[in-house]
């Protein structure tokens, strides 16, 4: 581990005309910076990032995720540009390489490619057919990088080069130091440009190696429209990782999967599926348009149409369509068909019948429900936390349980049916 990295997280991002700091824009569940920041930690264990814009509300949710990551602050006012940004950054190991935190797609293999070799600076390059908006790179006949150049100020033979600037580049720190207070703002955008250390290298007939990069790796996220694409790409590699460890998708195309979400064993995903946070799902069937919320789900089936929400726990239980679950644990359970289950733990054997509801909400606070083994919870029954039901319980249909019910007993609470002879014809007529 020993080269550092710098993250560049410093710009507005206007573009992607948000209140939202860009790179606290999520892919797959998770901030686009804090890609960056896990493909960082997986070569380097001295990571700075560079903030400037929304910098506390950056920072906070940085150390609320993560330990050891150190900050600079870029005096943004003085010294505008990726090279300003880099302006006053320290880093430990001989070796730095600068991400930007825009790029979420970012793998642990390019990094690896990036860092290794013995050129003075390796940089990332991508064949574009259409090279607009990036810093052009020119390239000797000797394979090495003499300059690059950014669109603003490109000639128009400069301008057809179809090497560009990806952004991210592996630095002798050495060099670095050197290099980052002699940048100038003589440009077309007044700003302090990073890039320019290449040139300065090249002067010096220091060693620029070009790492060719695929485009979709290191294609920055400066708009929705391309967050929409890196969350396309990156859920294909989430799906495509979880078919090869043995979980069946059907149509994966519309299924979705936070990055964080793990499985274990044969879990079938049906289509339209959205299992979202940490959610732990082991040798499960989920069906059709369901969603699952940061849940822990084990030999259980849920669905179509089902909903789990965080903090639940289902072990070997069924629970069916229009069911939700939240923040309750559930071993041994049937819930076929149309229920709210919230604050409640429900032992085995026990079913729940059609639309039985807890009634966890008193409009102030939450209350807990507690249902013992092999309980029959009647249909449209609503029981009205906080409540104790014991074992083998009976509770009839359309039953307001409000009081703890014991061991064995029935529950019912009805008021008497009448059925009235010959009523309809006296109502409506014969
Ligand atoms: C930069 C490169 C360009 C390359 C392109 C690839 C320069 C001068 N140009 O251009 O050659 O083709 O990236 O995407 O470097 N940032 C700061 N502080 C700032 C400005 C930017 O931290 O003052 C950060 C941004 O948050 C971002 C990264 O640096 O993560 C790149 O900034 P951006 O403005 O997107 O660079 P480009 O002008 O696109
Ligand atoms: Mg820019």
């Amino acid at each position: 581990m020993s080269i550092s990295v710098v993250i560049l997280a410093a710009g507005q991002g206007t573009r992607m005309k948000s209140t939202t700091p860009k790179v606290l824009h999520t892919i797959s569940g998770k901030p686009m910076l804090f890609h960056a920041i896990d493909a960082a930690q997986q070569i380097s264990d001295d990571i700075t990032v560079v903030l400037y814009h929304q910098a506390e509300r950056i920072q906070k949710q940085i150390d609320e995720n993560y330990e050891g990551i150190s900050f600079h602050m870029q005096d943004a006012q003085k010294f505008p540009g990726t090279g300003g940004a880099m302006k006053g950054v320290k880093t430990r190991h001989s070796r730095t390489l600068i991400l930007n935190g825009d790029m979420p797609l970012i793998t642990k293999a390019s990094l690896e490619a990036l860092t290794s070799g013995s050129a003075d600076i390796n940089m990332s390059v991508i064949k574009l057919n259409d090279p607009s908006g990036y810093g052009r790179v020119i390239i000797d006949e000797h394979g090495n990088v003499q300059e690059i150049v950014e669109q603003k100020d490109c000639n128009e033979a400069q301008l057809l080069t179809q090497s560009v600037n990806a952004g991210i580049y592996a630095v002798n720190t050495e060099l670095l130091e050197r290099y980052i207070p002699q940048l100038d703002n003589n440009n077309a955008q007044s700003e302090y440009y990073l890039t320019d250390i290449i040139k300065m290298a090249v002067e010096e007939t220091r060693v620029v190696h070009p790492v060719f990069v695929e485009e979709e790796e290191f294609k920055g996220v400066n708009s929705k429209l391309d967050l929409a694409h890196a969350e396309e790409i990156m859920q294909t590699r989430i799906r495509n990782e979880w078919m090869k460890q043995g979980v069946i998708m059907r149509l994966p195309q519309t299924i979705y999967i936070d990055c964080r979400a793990t499985f274990e064993g044969e879990c079938i995903l049906e289509n339209g599926v959205s299992i979202q946070g940490n959610s732990h799902i082991i040798e499960s069937h989920i069906k059709t348009y369901s969603v699952i919320e940061d849940a822990f789900i084990k030999n259980s089936s849920v669905g179509p149409i089902g909903r789990i929400r965080p903090h639940s726990k289902l072990t070997n239980t069924h629970v069916g369509n229009f069911v939700e679950v939240k923040k309750s644990t559930l071993n041994g359970v049937k819930a076929g068909h149309l229920a709210y289950i919230g604050d409640a733990t429900v032992e085995e054997g026990t079913n729940m019948g059609a639309g039985v509801i807890t009634c966890n909400y008193d409009g102030k606070n939450k209350f807990e429900t507690k249902i013992g083994k092999n309980v029959f919870v009647g249909s449209d029954t609503q029981i009205v936390a906080p409540v104790t039901i014991e074992d083998d319980v009976i509770i009839a249909a359309g039953t307001t349980v409000n009081r703890d019910i014991k061991k064995g007993n029935l529950a019912i609470s009805r008021t008497e049916m009448k059925s009235i002879k010959g009523f309809f014809y006296k109502f409506f007529g014969e």
